[in-house]
């Protein structure tokens, strides 16, 4: 059956040598290009982390103002999407938007782009992270029958975002800096995370040579399943589900009940067996933001209750089960009314920082090789061909 080494889930197969993430999953350590998540949480913002994943380094002033302008400069999405975006029923869950709208940009930019010009790559990159914002407000407007919004290109990227998403023609919006200084940090936290599904499926697609839009709208619907992304929206689901504290013990028992075939959203982690770094930070920040902006929102007791009894529990002790990054992330975006089937493409927005750091790093390396991975062959024998009439 061949002489491969059989790795069910790659658990421990390196597929690329990479600079951009370190992750030591046991105790609980996460940094971008060799900062510290804890430290870029406190003291960066989201556009300059991306300009840090893309680039290698913390930005001067100087290049961190023509970065951003660089980024306000491609925003704005070509009239055609409209068309597009026109085309999708009026329920299409907003993954599915994005996926289609993101690879029907590489219709836009492909016959005139030679992407073996590392000039070329740079743009490429640039156009993704700028557009994504307005593709994914697009979505979301269009889903309420709304009118799409411009860019408002003097306001810094995660503000230019929620005016696409929230603004109205009749009034200005009131926009608290405590629900753009919380989606920014969400954002940072989830802007990188070395090969996860997601980001491999980025480096398999881009091992091909295809168009950097193909690679990251393929990126999209990995990042769309529930084990993956599509757990923030679905923790929500859950949190919605078991209603109050009183019924945390049934879910748990669910949960530990394999016949169920229910896990617990938002809990456990590939890599991350202590805890998930990410999910300490906005553990705490989650009490913080509903505080400053007023929210009482009952899912923060269930949510609290339902850690404390896991982590009590010894089956979720014995296989290192621990809040994930998306466990409390859902109840923050709520909190800033992002309705739960954007959740995932929040996550989108901030991913696609990593996913073209990680394509840009592997079209550079000399090295790379077209992804092809081997199988373990459990079919039949050779055997000869029977006539239907035989059959
Ligand atoms: N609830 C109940 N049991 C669980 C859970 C859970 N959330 N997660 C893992 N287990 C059990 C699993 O049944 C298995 O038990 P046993 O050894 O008795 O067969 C054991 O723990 C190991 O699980 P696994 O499925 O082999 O672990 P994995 O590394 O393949 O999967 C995971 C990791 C994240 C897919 C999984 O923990 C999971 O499905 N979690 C819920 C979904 C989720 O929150 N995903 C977000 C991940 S973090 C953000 C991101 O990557 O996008």
């Amino acid at each position: 059956t061949g002489c491969f080494t059989y790795d069910n889930g790659f658990t421990a197969t390196a597929s690329c040598k990479s600079a951009i993430t370190y992750i030591d999953g046991d105790a609980g350590v996460l940094m971008y290009r060799g900062y510290p998540i804890e430290q870029l949480a406190e003291h960066s913002s989201f556009l300059e982390v991306a300009y840090l994943l893309m680039n290698g380094e913390l930005p001067t002033e100087q290049k961190f103002a023509s970065f951003a302008d660089d980024i306000a400069h491609h925003t704005m999405l070509h009239e055609a999407f409209k068309q597009f975006i026109g085309g999708f029923r009026h329920d299409a869950h907003p993954m599915a938007m994005l996926m289609g709208m993101l690879g029907s940009m590489a219709s836009f930019y492909h016959n005139n782009h030679d992407y073996d010009d590392p000039e070329q790559r740079h743009l490429a990159a640039i156009r993704l992270i700028a557009k994504v914002p307005t593709i994914a407000a697009a979505c979301y407007r269009y889903s309420m029958g709304w009118p799409l919004r411009f860019p408002r290109n003097n306001l810094e990227y995660v503000t230019r975002f929620l005016h696409m998403m929230f603004e109205v023609p009749s009034e200005p919006l009131q926009m608290n800096p405590v629900a753009a200084k919380a989606l920014d940090l969400l954002f940072i936290l989830h802007a990188d995370h070395e090969q996860n599904a997601s980001t491999s499926t980025v480096r398999m697609v881009g091992s091909t040579g295809a168009n950097p839009y193909a690679c990251i709208a393929s990126g999209v619907a990995a990042l769309w399943g529930p084990a993956h992304g599509g757990a923030n929206e679905a923790v929500l689901k859950m949190l919605n589900e078991i209603g109050s504290p009183a019924n945390v013990q049934n879910a748990i028992d669910k949960a530990k009940d394999k016949e169920s075939g229910f896990r617990l959203m938002g809990f456990g982690h590939r890599v991350y067996k202590n805890f998930d770094p990410r999910a300490k930070i906005i553990r705490e920040m989650t009490y913080k933001v509903l505080n400053e902006l007023g929210v009482n929102d009952p899912l923060l007791d269930v949510a609290m209750k339902l850690e404390e009894a896991a982590l009590k529990d010894d089956y979720f002790i014995q296989r290192k089960l621990y809040p994930n990054v998306d466990f409390y992330s859902g109840i923050i975006y709520k909190a800033l009314k992002i309705p739960t089937d954007m959740f995932t493409v929040m996550f989108a927005i901030a991913r696609t920082s990593g996913w073209v750091a990680h394509w840009l790093e592997q079209q550079a390396d000399p090295e790379q090789k077209i992804g092809r991975p081997r199988q373990i062959y459990v079919g039949h024998d050779k055997r000869d061909y029977v006539a239907i009439d035989k059959r």
